[in-house]
């Protein structure tokens, strides 16, 4: 029997600090950018209620469903320090290039056969290997410290999600093929913000 080899880490590359650097240097490019992050974790906060039935619902959902809501709004508050207030995430200029991303994979990975009962640990595992690739990268990167006083608090916990995540049980193979979907998903993302900050930026 071949030993079970799940996908590990992402590793950070010079693309991903460059993306990240961008917004770093630019302070109403990366509120926008915050703006967008607190949706996408809203957008988590979401998922999670709604693919996990009502019967099935534990103390560690609720934890988890509570800990994705305070990211939300930790971001958000962020955003609103910083001058961009009172604005529908409707307005938000990266708003539809994230939700591609979330739903696309949202909807890929449920449409695995695998995935019976399995679409919100194999969506989660997901998020949270993008998340601990992309949070540690721009908290070391960006020079907002109100932003990073958040991400540090919202960082802690993302770590227990990802190691309770990376501990569930999933059948062997499964996760491979989640990983091949999300890190087909990633890169079109990247793509579409950096054609919208270009556009940003020339207006
Ligand atoms: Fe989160
Ligand atoms: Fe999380």
């Amino acid at each position: 029997m071949t030993p079970r080899k799940d996908p590990g880490a992402l590793a950070e590359d010079a693309s991903l600090v460059g993306f990240l650097g961008r917004f770093a240097a630019e302070p109403d490019l990366e509120l926008e950018w915050i703006d967008l992050l607190s949706q996408l974790e809203y957008v988590g906060f979401r998922k999670i209620v709604k693919s996990v039935a009502f019967e099935s619902v534990s103390l560690e959902v609720l934890r988890h469903v509570s800990e994705e809501a305070s990211h939300a709004f930790l971001l958000k508050a962020v955003v609103e320090q910083g001058g961009l207030r009172a604005r529908s995430w409707r307005e938000g200029r990266f708003a539809e290039a994230g939700w591609r991303y979330f739903q696309g994979l949202d909807q890929a990975v449920s449409a695995l056969p695998a995935s019976e009962g399995l679409r919100y640990p194999g969506v989660s595992w997901a998020i949270e290997r993008r998340v601990l690739l992309v949070y540690p990268a721009y908290l070391r990167i960006s020079r907002n410290e109100e932003l990073k006083k958040a991400l540090r608090r919202i960082l802690a916990q993302e770590e227990r999600h990802g190691e309770q995540f990376a501990a569930f049980a999933f059948p062997e193979g499964y996760l491979s093929e989640v990983a091949r979907i999300e890190e087909a998903l990633w890169p079109r993302f990247v793509a579409e913000a950096e054609r919208l900050a270009d556009s940003i930026q020339r207006a």
